[in-house]
């Protein structure tokens, strides 16, 4: 029998109090997307054996829903709003703005990894559209950047490409404008939040 890899054991230990069957894969998925960033074909073939199912069958309810990937995730991802109130601000000047200085095409990545960018649904906080959020798997980061023009959606999605980290960005005022930057959770997106 082949050693166990480590990443492995990790994912079984994640899922360790699941109970087998249906009832609990989505919750399976989630935990070890939030842990790795992705489902790769190893976490897919643990989670099946921990839950008794087929891996043919987590695979197909991994690509039913749009929010899990298959794939390692970007150093930084730009989170696009495609909601109404974010599109009725040019929100979608602001998405071409984006896509084009990262040169990679919705739910895409730079070549080198440094910068992603995709799709995301309005998450409530239509105060602050148009919006972009800025997600950094390695520091925990997910904050709001609001009332954004194409302008400035282009300086920092330059200034991703180019290395620099979510922190730094978001310190930024000529990337944020000054703008209300806060947790991208809705219900804690006015903590400590500044207006322009
Ligand atoms: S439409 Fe963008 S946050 Fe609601």
């Amino acid at each position: 029998m082949p050693l166990e890899t480590e990443a492995k054991a990790q994912v079984r230990a994640l899922l360790a109090d699941l109970r087998p069957g249906h009832g609990d894969l989505l919750a399976a998925l989630h935990r070890v997307q939030h842990e790795f960033g992705y489902l790769s074909g190893d976490a897919i073939e643990v989670t099946a054996q921990q839950l008794g199912l087929f891996p043919a069958h987590v695979y197909g309810v991994i690509t039913y829903y749009a929010e899990f990937r298959l794939e390692p995730p970007a150093r930084v991802d730009i989170r696009w709003c495609s909601g109404p109130a974010c599109r009725a601000r040019n929100g979608g000047g602001i998405r071409d703005a984006i896509l084009a200085t990262l040169g990679c095409a919705m739910d895409g990545m730079t070549a080198d990894g440094r910068a992603g960018v995709r799709l995301g649904q309005c998450n409530g906080t239509c105060e602050l559209a148009p919006q972009v959020w800025v997600e950094e798997r390695a520091t925990h980061t997910n904050a709001i950047v609001g009332g954004l023009t194409a302008a400035r959606a282009v300086r920092l999605a330059r200034a991703l490409r180019d290395g620099a980290t979510a922190a730094a960005v978001l310190a930024d005022s000529t990337i944020t404008g000054g703008a209300i930057v806060g947790d991208a959770l809705p219900d804690t997106v006015t903590a400590g939040a500044t207006h322009a």
